[in-house]
């Protein structure tokens, strides 16, 4: 089979999937696919060997008995995130709370009950078409900030949900995940000199995923941010519109 051939039928085997998982054609890099050996060709047999196939619930599974930084010793569960698998929106936020880690479940207290208002006001939910995720997937001690090196210690997970999940926005709620996310940005960690939120919020940047493919990322206030200081809720709803905008132009819903 040629190249061509084979880039085919990947494509349509992607599209299908994207399809079956709730209809939005993800952006792809490029297939690399080489032609077939001469029949008879010796090695024939070990062409297209890929390197080992990631999962969401790999990664799951891998988070919840995760040793990787000193938040396991205090954690109930692990919280690796959840929604659907072809997300128009992947939400970030910075790590567990109280309920999360009773639960396991990403932003299912206070918050999180506004974050879901937040997202519904726009359409969008993680039952149909976001998925949800935290910088750090552990609780860190009396809600604090995660530290750098917990969040750097944690960060091979979520990148590894982003490579698999490709959303059309990735949207950042509060200053700790978007700083993180935005160093990576500038191609540096982040956590070197952290900004403020308001400095952030309600602009577009490209969130490098390889050198083929960037996904545009949008940050706004944390919802617990809004829960304690009303003046926020405006310009949130600013950033809000924006990304319905974003959604609208770039296929829709
Ligand atoms: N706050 C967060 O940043 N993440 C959660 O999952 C819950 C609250
Ligand atoms: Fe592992 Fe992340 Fe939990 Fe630390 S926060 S123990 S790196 S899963």
């Amino acid at each position: 089979m040629t190249g061509e051939q084979k880039t085919a039928i990947a494509s349509f085997l992607d599209l299908s999937a994207d399809c079956l998982a709730g209809g939005y054609a993800r952006p792809r890099e490029p297939y690399r696919f080489e032609d077939d050996r001469e029949p008879g060709d010796a090695g024939a047999g070990a062409a297209g060997t890929e390197a080992g196939e990631d999962s969401l619930e790999g990664i799951a599974a891998q988070v919840r008995s995760c040793r990787g930084c000193g938040l396991w010793g205090t954690r109930t569960n692990a919280v690796p995130g959840e929604g659907v698998s072809s997300p128009l929106v992947l939400v970030i936020g910075e790590g567990p709370g109280a309920d999360e880690d009773s639960s396991g479940r990403p932003f299912v207290g206070k918050a999180g009950q506004l974050l879901d208002k937040m997202l519904g006001s726009i359409g969008l939910s993680r039952e149909r078409n976001c998925f949800i995720a935290n910088v750090v997937k552990c609780r860190p001690p009396e809600n604090r900030d995660p530290l750098p090196g917990e969040a750097e210690a944690c960060a091979p997970f979520l990148a590894r949900q982003i490579r698999l999940l490709r959303p059309r926005l990735i949207l950042c709620m509060g200053k700790v995940a978007a700083n993180r996310l935005l160093g990576e940005c500038n191609g540096l960690p982040g956590f070197r000199e952290p900004e403020a939120i308001g400095r952030l919020r309600g602009r577009f940047y490209d969130y490098p995923v390889s050198p083929d493919l960037s996904i545009p990322l949008l940050a706004t206030y944390h919802p617990s941010a809004l829960l304690h200081n009303e003046d926020l809720k405006r310009p949130a709803w600013e950033d809000l519109k924006k990304l319905r905008a974003f959604l609208a132009e770039t296929g829709g819903i």
